[in-house]
């Protein structure tokens, strides 16, 4: 990140130019924001926290928040920022003489690939709801768990809602409407915040509800093992949208007045209270039914319709509820997708629908794999033993994600000129700001022995728990 590598001018604004309907409008906070926040709160989180012992897990992904997730974010934005260029482009250069960096975006493209395979299979579930809960407000028939497991265990409908995910996901970046979108998204996420309140408000009144809150924040740290360190950590990058390059070309898109670090720190808190929130809403309730916490991918379309069975005008609620995390999941979709769409643009000299179209049918056909590994088609058919929607998922985030964190990390920290680094992270403020020692101490050090740590540990080669 040498002043000789700053992108010229012109170069600049073609590159503002291609993807001006994605985000040049946005507030740098929206625009973060809406990428971050989707699945990964109301779905991943709570199943997570359930398949991992609970407190110990949540307690373990703050830390990864606060000591991984936010420095690498702001890596990323100053890096993007600094570069003003794609994220191939901007960590190929970001280094004198050591082109090779520019893996980590190519990284990105697969990792983006794998995340769309799963991500749209249940986004095409989220979609489902919509519907199937609009029907039960009409015909009083309520959702239950028999509704989701022919749902999901399914074979021709989950493909078809997969299918019409991804063809809008293609749509909207095709026809670069996702402006309109993503005006939407920023206005509807404070009604989703709303939503999950009422949702909390229910839960937590309901009898027992009190062991869903001991579940969430009262840690056992004899639950705390190498497969609970890693899936923590690959959820933060998951959920903060790192290791990929997208934060990297959001941070490209970043005005110049923007304060990285506190912008990040901002996105960090909201990100988590999201989640948190998802997480109080469903606990209780799956106590209070005699649930079972450890309920997989299935435990959000589970729980939210029998968290609103039990109060007056329950049925719209849940209609509601599956309505905002739909429009929540286009924000991320489109953030995920464009990634390669940008690069088929650019590189590959396709124009935006031909790019799209290609994105979205390479990511489709590793999606039918994911969607049909769920039904009895290829529910046998297992990679390292595992099917291929959690294949995709561990590859993404339990190895790419954190491999490419580990990378960024190193470029941010140790491999650009502290002095310029320094001066992208701080820039709008008159002198340095007084977190800068040790944020940076965070950036160097902290964040990438730790995911190393944590990496290691999984494959065994080091013991820590
Ligand atoms: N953060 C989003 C979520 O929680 C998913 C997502 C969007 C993402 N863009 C990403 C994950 C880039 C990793 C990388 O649902």
């Amino acid at each position: 990140m040498t002043p000789d590598v700053q992108l010229n001018p012109s170069a600049a604004v073609r590159t503002e130019a291609r993807r001006d309907a994605f985000a040049s409008n946005l507030g740098a906070f929206a625009a973060t924001v809406g990428s971050a926040i989707g699945l990964g709160n109301i779905w991943k989180f709570p199943y997570l926290t359930g398949s991992n012992g609970g407190a110990a897990f949540v307690l373990t992904y703050l830390l990864a928040v606060a000591l991984v997730g936010v420095p690498v974010m702001v890596v990323e934005h100053a890096i993007g920022r600094r570069m003003r260029l794609d994220a191939v482009r901007a960590y190929g250069r970001a280094v004198p003489g050591q082109p090779f960096w520019a893996a980590i975006g190519w990284a990105g493209f697969v990792s983006a690939v794998f995340i769309m395979a799963f991500y749209t299979d249940v986004a095409g579930w989220v979609f489902a709801y919509v519907f199937k809960s609009a029907a039960a407000l009409r015909t009083g028939a309520p959702l239950t768990s028999a509704t989701f497991g022919a749902l999901a265990g399914g074979t021709w409908e989950p493909l078809l809602w997969q299918a019409l995910v991804t063809v809008l996901t293609c749509w909207i970046i095709a026809t670069g409407v996702s402006k309109g979108i993503e005006r939407v998204t920023k206005t509807l996420m404070p009604v989703l915040f709303t939503l999950l309140l009422v949702c909390d408000v229910r839960a937590l009144t309901l009898p027992g509800a009190a062991h869903g809150v001991a579940y969430l924040f009262r840690p056992d740290l004899s639950k705390l093992t190498a497969s609970v360190l890693l899936a923590a950590l690959g959820l933060a990058f998951f959920k903060l949208s790192l290791g990929m390059g997208t934060m990297t070309t959001y941070g490209s898109y970043l005005p110049d007045q923007t304060r990285i670090v506190p912008n990040a720190a901002r996105v960090a808190l909201a990100d988590t209270l999201v989640s948190l929130l998802a997480g109080l809403a469903i606990f209780p309730t799956v106590f209070a039914f005699g649930g079972t916490p450890a309920g997989g991918p299935g435990l959000l379309f589970n729980t939210i319709p029998l968290v609103f069975s039990r109060m007056p005008a329950g049925g719209l609620f849940t209609f509601l509820f599956f309505v905002l995390s739909a429009i929540a999941t286009i924000g991320a979709m489109v953030s995920l997708m464009e990634v390669p769409v940008a690069w088929f643009v650019e590189k590959g000299h396709l124009r935006r629908p031909a790019a799209a179209i290609v994105t979205a049918a390479i990511m489709f056909a590793l999606g039918v794999l994911a969607t049909l590994s769920q039904s009895p088609v290829l529910a046998d058919v297992k990679l390292f033993g595992k099917t291929f929607f959690d294949l995709f998922d561990f590859a993404s985030s339990n190895v790419l994600l954190p491999v490419g964190g580990v990378a960024i990390a190193i470029v941010g920290g140790w491999l650009v000129s502290r002095r310029s680094f320094v001066e992208e992270m701080d820039r709008g403020y008159a002198s340095a700001p007084r977190y800068e020692r040790p944020l940076y101490a965070l950036i160097r050090y902290v964040a990438p022995v730790l995911i190393l740590l944590i990496l290691l540990n999984s494959l065994g080669v080091i013991r820590l728990a």
